[in-house]
């Protein structure tokens, strides 16, 4: 059975008592408009022995003044059903009176790591998150966060946060669910047309063929970043705000692979903006 909860109060008083029966506790942070990749971090809660607890909060201090906060998808009942359905215990869906009773003077700010990628294109927009996540994982004190390498800069952040400040919670990266072409399953896929979604599938076989190609460790990465960003042109995107070789954990990017290394990023189809990334 899921419990529905809005209030830090409730949240403590249902963590705490599969605590008093001995349990752990596994989180997961989400903005709701649930698909299999959320799903699927409910299951890595699972598969750990962890009771999961999922949050619903669409974080206004995450989004930029031209983003989609407004238009962002919101289906509570779809996503408590789903949460039920998957296995979660606890749906933590809080007000954003709840999350931000006063003005939040105090912030989770992590350097270097929000240098690059995402970074410069969404000012403000990891410190919204680590904020936020730093509240979440307050709230419930789990003992394990659940997060998706969809997000891989996030990850990273959310990573280097938990150690920084010597938070007793674990976080957890589990792989990126796609769609059978390829297209990683993410709440902003629905904004895509007929037309957008078949090109969009170009942006996960830009990058698989790009690791292949720098793997080597010989290939110059930018220059061959360069022509993928160009075949992602080509192939109908608007737009492409960064494709990056980048060292997996500094996240700073590298000229020659040489040890564990990521691709990542972010180009505009339309109206959408689609992120990616995989291991190389
Ligand atoms: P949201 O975009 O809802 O994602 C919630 C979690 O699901 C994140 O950890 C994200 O990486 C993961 N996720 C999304 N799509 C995935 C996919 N295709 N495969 C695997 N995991 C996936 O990320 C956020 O919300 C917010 O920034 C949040 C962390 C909740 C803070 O507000």
């Amino acid at each position: 059975d899921l419990a529905v909860v809005r209030t830090v109060a409730d949240l403590r008083r249902a963590v705490g008592e599969f605590r008093a029966a001995g349990r752990t506790i596994g989180m997961i942070p989400t903005m709701g408009a649930l698909h299999a990749g959320h799903t699927s971090l409910v299951q890595g809660a699972l598969d750990h022995g962890d009771v999961p607890v999922a949050s619903i909060f669409v974080n206004p201090t995450q989004f930029g003044p031209n983003e989609d906060f407004a238009a962002y998808p919101r289906d509570e009942a779809g996503d408590f059903a789903k949460l039920e359905a998957a296995g979660c215990r606890i749906a933590y869906a809080p007000g954003v009176g709840e999350m931000y009773p006063s003005p939040q003077l105090t912030t989770a700010t992590v350097a270097d790591l929000t240098d690059g990628l995402c970074g410069p294109f969404r000012p403000g927009h990891f410190q919204g998150v680590a904020t936020v996540v730093c509240k979440l994982l307050m709230m419930a004190i789990p003992d394990r966060g659940y997060f998706g390498e969809k997000d891989y800069q996030q990850l990273q952040v959310l990573k280097r946060m938990a150690r920084d400040f010597a938070m007793p919670i674990e976080i957890v990266g589990m792989p990126t669910v796609r769609e059978p072409d390829g297209l990683a399953m993410s709440s902003r896929n629905r904004y895509l047309s007929p037309g957008e979604r078949k090109t969009a599938s170009a942006m996960y076989r830009e990058l698989t063929a790009l690791a292949a190609n720098v793997r080597d460790g010989h290939t110059p990465c930018a220059k061959a970043a360069a022509e993928s960003a160009q075949a992602l042109l080509a192939a109908g995107f608007d737009k492409v705000e960064y494709l990056d070789v980048v060292d997996a954990e500094s996240l700073a990017p590298i000229e020659r692979v040489a040890g564990p290394a990521r691709i990542a990023a972010a180009a505009r189809l339309g109206r959408t903006r689609l992120i990616d990334n995989v291991a190389v």
